[in-house]
């Protein structure tokens, strides 16, 4: 499939229905997924193998001891399993050698913003520079591919304003981990510039897109410092859930969401004749009506589990992190077709649902689980757009 036009803005709720058919031409592609072992990389995996791609997976273990990655069975699926760091420009450089991908998705980070205030130079080295080495990589292997770099809606400087930040506005970052996404923005932009120039894409053949998500919700995730995970760890013992800065707002929503942004994208800057329309950068967020206070989310979670409460420990605060973000997601409607399907209620119900399957039996597989929430949301009806 070829897109030869850039659609107009009222061709795009064909396009959004059409959208996930089209996705099929990634079968039979190379696809290297770095970061596989982590929440998002591994449905994201699972994902590209359902649609019949090649995946190799190159990343450091599985972020938490019981974790997506190993509840699926991915491995099983991959072409190969990679084990290694992305900072290690050999190894990097190998990997996109043995794999030679059609598409990279660039997922391995460090991406808790509590962890980045422990460790701050680890967070930049390996977001920051851990991105130059995979780019660097790909530009050593000098071979045509579409490059998605995901990088985070927390990568603007965020200066308390109530609308969405767009694509074009400033970077910055007011803790390590926000600031290195904005480090990782920077890496993309001059690598596009220096090796990978949209004028000359027809000698060079990279296509090069950042994507910059919200926060996402969705089974398998495990992480510390995060609500879904703190909330299945919590209400699965009995225990409260302990909740830092409930007023905050947050753009949530399913995993499933930004990762069909993130195929759709690396399908137009593979495919397209036109890829200049696609390179740059990319939100990819919920409806504004869908947003949700931290305090909202924690409800909503103790509601479908049926049990629980959250509360606020004394003196608890964490002033880094903004109290309200938000990213316009126009770009990505109007002109790539995207948009969000599932509500968050839909969201959270089947986020409980998984974890609910997975602590009746952890011993079980959860692939079918997955694949299934996958398949829902590949079918569901696009949503109006509220605004
Ligand atoms: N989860 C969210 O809500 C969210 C929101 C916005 C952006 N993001 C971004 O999406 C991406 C994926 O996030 P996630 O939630 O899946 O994270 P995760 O912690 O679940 O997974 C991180 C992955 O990166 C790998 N990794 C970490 N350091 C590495 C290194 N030095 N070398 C090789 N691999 C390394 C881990 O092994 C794991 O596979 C990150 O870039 C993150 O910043 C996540």
């Amino acid at each position: 499939m070829t897109w030869s036009v850039v659609p107009s803005l009222t061709d795009t709720s064909e396009m959004a229905d059409n959208m996930l058919n089209e996705l099929s031409s990634f079968e039979g592609q190379s696809v290297l997924v770095t970061g596989h072992t982590g929440f998002k990389g591994s449905w994201l995996a699972l994902w590209l193998h359902r649609l019949g791609a090649h995946v190799t997976g190159y990343a450091l273990e599985p972020p938490s001891d019981t974790n997506h990655f190993e509840a699926s069975n991915l491995a099983d699926l991959l072409v190969e399993d990679l084990r290694g760091d992305i900072r290690d420009a050999h190894l990097m450089a190998d990997v996109v050698r043995r794999c030679a991908p059609d598409v990279v998705f660039h997922l391995a980070a460090q991406p808790i913003v509590r962890t980045s205030l422990v460790d701050p130079r680890e967070t930049f080295d390996i977001n920051v520079i851990g991105t130059a080495s995979v780019l660097d990589a790909v530009r050593l292997a000098d071979r045509p591919c579409a490059v998605v770099v995901a990088t985070s809606d927390k990568c603007y400087r965020n200066n308390g304003q109530v609308w969405g930040f767009r694509e074009n506005d400033p970077l910055g970052g007011h803790d390590p981990y926000s600031a290195s996404k904005a480090g990782t923005e920077l890496v993309v932009d001059a690598y596009r510039s220096s090796f990978f120039p949209v004028d000359r894409i027809a000698e060079h053949g990279v296509r090069l897109a950042s994507v910059r998500a919200g926060n996402v919700i969705g089974g398998g995730d495990w992480a510390e410092d995060r609500l879904v995970p703190d909330a299945v760890r919590a209400l699965s013992a009995g225990a409260d859930l302990i909740v830092r800065n409930p007023g905050s707002t947050r753009p949530w929503q399913h995993v499933l969401e930004p990762l069909s942004g993130y195929l759709a994208l690396a399908e137009r800057l593979l495919r397209d004749e036109h890829p200049a329309t696609w390179v740059g950068a990319w939100n990819f967020g919920p409806f504004t009506n869908d947003e949700a206070t931290v305090a909202d989310l924690a409800t909503a979670l103790i509601d479908a589990w049926g049990s629980g409460r959250w509360t606020v420990p004394p003196g608890s605060s964490s002033d880094v992190e903004a109290k309200t973000l938000r990213i316009a997601i126009d770009k990505a409607i109007s002109t790539l077709g995207w948009q969000p399907r599932w509500h968050l209620g839909e969201a959270v119900r089947r986020t409980v649902d998984w974890y609910r399957h997975y602590y009746r039996d952890p011993t079980r597989a959860m692939r079918e689980h997955s694949l299934n929430d996958i398949e829902a949301y590949e079918t569901a009806n696009r949503r109006p757009d509220p605004t």
